[in-house]
């Protein structure tokens, strides 16, 4: 991750080509912008693509996914409120297709897909994120999704236990809507809202552990050697820690030598408390496969695995 144009999708596409030569690699672009394709010189699409053996890289389709993302929790919110069926949701659903956070919650979804549909398949997936911002959110998401789910767990008891003093005086609660009857569940085993509540922080706390764990998790930083670009991956890391993320080497990309940027780099060593990994600026822009190729010789694979003592 790293601010827009640093080098983020040149040199992820970098390491996978380096870390394909020893691991099963599957590279994505998370970019609703995406570039993945032009770097390495060929077309992508949602499907895994074999670009050589042992390298596969996809492009996510961000407007699908959030189609998908919305598709799927109106079926959710259709199966917890049986009620819902009658009234016309459908509207309703392309109102929040335009809320904050869609975008979020689609990127995240697409991401546990692939790392599920992946299992097995690939021993490495390296993500191409979209600009610092957006990503943090993303990152975020899980943190903030399980401080909700408490939260409206909470909530959802107090509301059970309400009906249930209710029924105990009033007997089971029921009501009709378009000649339908439905019945108000009193205790959480019958109630499909807690019922989905539950699983829901059982799935997020999943991706929560997964994203933490560094023996399977890490983000690796891109930064120019320049102050700017050092504030923003300070500002960066310090979210990124707060989210407990491991993170990993920090590349600087587009290195040309300069005696500012040499002091650019000490100061990133020390405050940043990451190796830095340095990359040239090329006289020519590194695309197609041959130009990653070249580039791949300064990231070298096991640097850049989950669980590697990075610090030598
Ligand atoms: N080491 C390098 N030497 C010369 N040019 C480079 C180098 N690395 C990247 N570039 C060029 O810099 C530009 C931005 O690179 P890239 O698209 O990888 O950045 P990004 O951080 O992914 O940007 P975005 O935030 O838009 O996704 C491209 O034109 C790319 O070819
Ligand atoms: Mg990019």
């Amino acid at each position: 991750m790293g601010k827009g144009g640093v080098g983020k999708t040149t040199c992820a596409a970098a390491i996978a080509l380096s870390l394909s030569r020893e691991h099963r690699t599957l590279i994505v672009s998370l970019d609703p912008a995406h570039n993945l394709g032009d770097v390495f010189g060929t077309p992508l699409s949602g499907k895994a693509k074999e670009l050589r053996t042992g390298l596969h890289a996809l492009e996510v389709d961000m407007e699908q996914a959030i189609k998908d993302y919305l598709k799927e929790s109106a079926g959710k919110l259709k199966d917890m409120y049986g009620y819902l069926k009658a009234i016309n949701i459908e509207g309703y659903l392309d109102t929040i297709r335009l809320s904050p956070g869609i975008e979020e919650y689609a990127t995240l979804e697409e991401m546990e897909k692939i790392i599920s549909e992946g299992e097995g398949r690939y021993e490495v997936i390296v993500f191409d994120t979209p600009p610092t911002g957006l990503t943090l959110r993303v990152l975020a998401l899980p943190e903030i999704s399980l401080i909700w789910g408490r939260r409206l767990i909470k909530l959802r008891k107090e509301i059970l236990s309400r009906r249930l003093a209710i029924e105990k005086i009033q007997g089971e609660k029921k009501f009709v809507l378009d000649g339908k009857e439905f019945e108000l569940p009193s205790r959480a085993e019958k109630d499909a809202v807690m019922q989905e509540l539950l699983s829901y922080m059982e799935e997020v706390g999943r991706v929560k552990k997964l994203q933490t764990d560094p023996e399977r998790s890490v983000v690796m930083p891109v930064m120019n050697p320049d102050s700017l670009s050092l504030f923003e991956t300070r500002r960066a890391l310090n979210t990124l820690k707060s989210l407990s993320m491991p993170i990993g080497n920090i590349v600087v990309n587009k290195f040309s030598g300069k005696k500012e940027e040499v002091e650019a780099i000490t100061r990133a060593e020390t405050e940043l408390g990451r190796p830095i990994r340095k990359v040239p600026l090329l006289e020519e822009e590194p695309v197609g496969f041959p130009a990653i190729e070249s580039l791949s010789g300064y990231l070298r694979a096991e640097e850049w695995l989950p669980g590697k003592k990075n610090d030598a």
